[in-house]
Parts: C-alpha cells; structure tokens; sequence
C-alpha cells in the first residue's frame, strides 16, 4: 500500500488517525517537531522530525508520499499567527514531492465565532480552498478528550465548568479517525469542505452530568455564561450542524472505555 504522512501523528487526533490508517493497510509516517515517547510509539509507524512552522524537514518528510492528513495544532503566541502559513508551508512541499492530495481536520462552525483561535482555523481553511493540489477540509466537533480534561482540571478545584447556553456535537477520536482517513481516500479534485460530529446533540450540563455519574465526581457544576454576541451565537446554536452526525461513539461511551483503559493501563 501506499505512504500516507500524519502531519502531527504524535499529537491527540494525529495518533489516532495514524492508528486508523495502518489498520487500512496504509504504510503510515508521522510528522512532528519531537518525538514520541517510546510508551507512546504505535509500532508500524514510522516518526521523522519536521517543522511546519519553519519548513524544516519538510521536504525529506514528504519523500514518496501519496497523501498528507494534517492534525497540526497551534494555540497561542507565535505558533497561533504563524498557522496558516505552516499549513501553506506543508501543502507547499507536498505539492513539490508530487503529493497526490491533502485532508486538514478544522473545527465546527469555526467561521461563526469572531476569537483569535478560530479565525486561525479559518485562515488555514482558506489556504487549502485556495491550493492548487486537491484538498479537502474535514470540520469536526468537540473532542471527548478535550471535553474530559476541562472536567478533570475543574474538578481538581472541586467544580465543573459549563457554558450553560452550548449545546455541542462531541465526538471520539476514533471517528475523527475515520472521517479523516475516508477523505484521504476519497478521489481528489479541486476543495472539499465536510464536516463530521459525534452521533449526539448534547447540553454542555448533562455532559457535566455524565461526567458526575461515570466518575462519581460529587464536584459541582459551576455555570459560566458566555456573555454578548458569542453567548448568543451559542444559544442560538450556531455552532451546530444538524446533517454532519457521522461518528457513533457517544460521551458516556467514551468515558466507560476511559475508565477501563484506566483500570488496566496495559490495556
Ligand atoms: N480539540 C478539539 O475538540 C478539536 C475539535 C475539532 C478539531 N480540532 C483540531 O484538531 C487538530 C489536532 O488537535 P489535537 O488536539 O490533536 O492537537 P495536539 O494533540 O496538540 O497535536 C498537535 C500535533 O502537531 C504537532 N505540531 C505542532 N506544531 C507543529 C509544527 N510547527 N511542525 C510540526 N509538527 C507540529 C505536535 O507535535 P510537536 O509539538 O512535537 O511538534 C503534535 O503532533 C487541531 O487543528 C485542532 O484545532 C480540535
């Protein structure tokens, strides 16, 4: 089979997609600036150090390969402002090495809410409409691991924070996974935009709740609303997809196999 590149196939979803392509068939490379930790390695895969940022390492990266899934992540300061252009950096070189196609993952509704790290994601989007090799941009929902470590991190502080007007569209890394992957294989020509949520619509309360139940959590749920227009983008759900359901793992699903993973770490 043929070499697909994870650009940030260390990170949370680049890990999981590198997990998914190989068990596809794919011979599988990942992208970062380090290395992974040897407990955190996925044996077939193989890891090179590159910087999208910088362009460093890039070419080398790209060498023989067929198809680049981009899982990059910027959050802040210098890395934040330089993302779009790290995203054009790596289409760059792909395009160079005789890349067939690219898949990015973006955020739902990214383009309904005016904050510095969603326009980031906007502009790494607009990059890869404008592109010349064929690209398509996979939008997804909220992360459950993301939505887990917000909980765990209040409930160190003995509360659980919620924007009380989000309802969300969680979904598991694995289907994120599978969304990226089945883009990658999907024929190429010209910008795709898709989008792919968990298989729920869900108030950010009763995914507090879920939480409380699943962990036995008796910290409280502490409501911050989200005042102005991003309060009432949010109640009016704006940040929602109705037709983009696509994965089947829900929040109380995830946090079972979480608890199991962690009864038996070697699991
Ligand atoms: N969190 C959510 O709920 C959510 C929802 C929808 C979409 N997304 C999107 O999904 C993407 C992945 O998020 P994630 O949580 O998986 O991120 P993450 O865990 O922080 O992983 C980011 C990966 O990118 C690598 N990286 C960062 N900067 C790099 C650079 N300049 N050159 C090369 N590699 C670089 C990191 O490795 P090094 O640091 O070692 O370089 C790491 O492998 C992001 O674009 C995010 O916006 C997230």
């Amino acid at each position: 089979m043929a070499l697909l590149l994870v650009a940030g196939g260390t990170g949370a979803a680049g890990r999981a997609t590198a997990r998914e392509a190989l068990g596809r068939g794919w011979q599988v490379r990942s992208l970062s600036r380090t290395l992974p930790a040897p407990t955190r390695v996925l044996d077939g895969v193989e890891y090179v150090r590159a910087d999208a940022a910088s362009g460093s390492g890039l070419a080398a990266a790209l060498d023989g390969v067929e198809v680049v899934i981009d899982t990059l992540e910027a959050r802040r300061g210098r890395a934040l402002r330089g993302y779009p252009l790290a995203g054009r950096r790596l289409l760059d070189a792909a395009r160079g090495s005789g890349v067939d196609r690219a898949v990015s993952v973006s955020i739902m509704a990214c383009d309904q809410f005016p904050l510095r790290y969603y326009r980031s994601k906007v502009a790494k989007e607009q990059v890869y409409a404008a592109h010349a090799l064929p690209t398509t941009v996979v939008r997804c929902g909220q992360f459950h691991d993301v939505l887990g470590s917000l909980f765990e991190r209040g409930e160190r502080f003995g509360f659980l924070p919620i924007l009380p007007q989000a309802r969300l569209q969680p979904i598991d890394l694995s289907d994120v996974a599978r969304a990226l992957v089945d883009a990658a294989q999907a024929p190429a020509g010209g910008f795709l935009l898709t989008a792919a949520c968990g298989p729920e619509v869900r108030s950010m309360r009763s995914l507090a709740g879920a939480w409380r139940t699943a962990t036995g959590s008796t910290a409280r749920v502490v409501d911050l609303p989200v005042p102005g227009r991003i309060g009432r983008s949010l109640a009016e759900g704006r940040n929602l997809m109705a037709d983009a359901a696509f994965g089947t793992v829900t929040f109380e699903q995830w946090l079972a196999r979480r608890a199991i993973a962690r009864a038996d770490p070697r699991g």
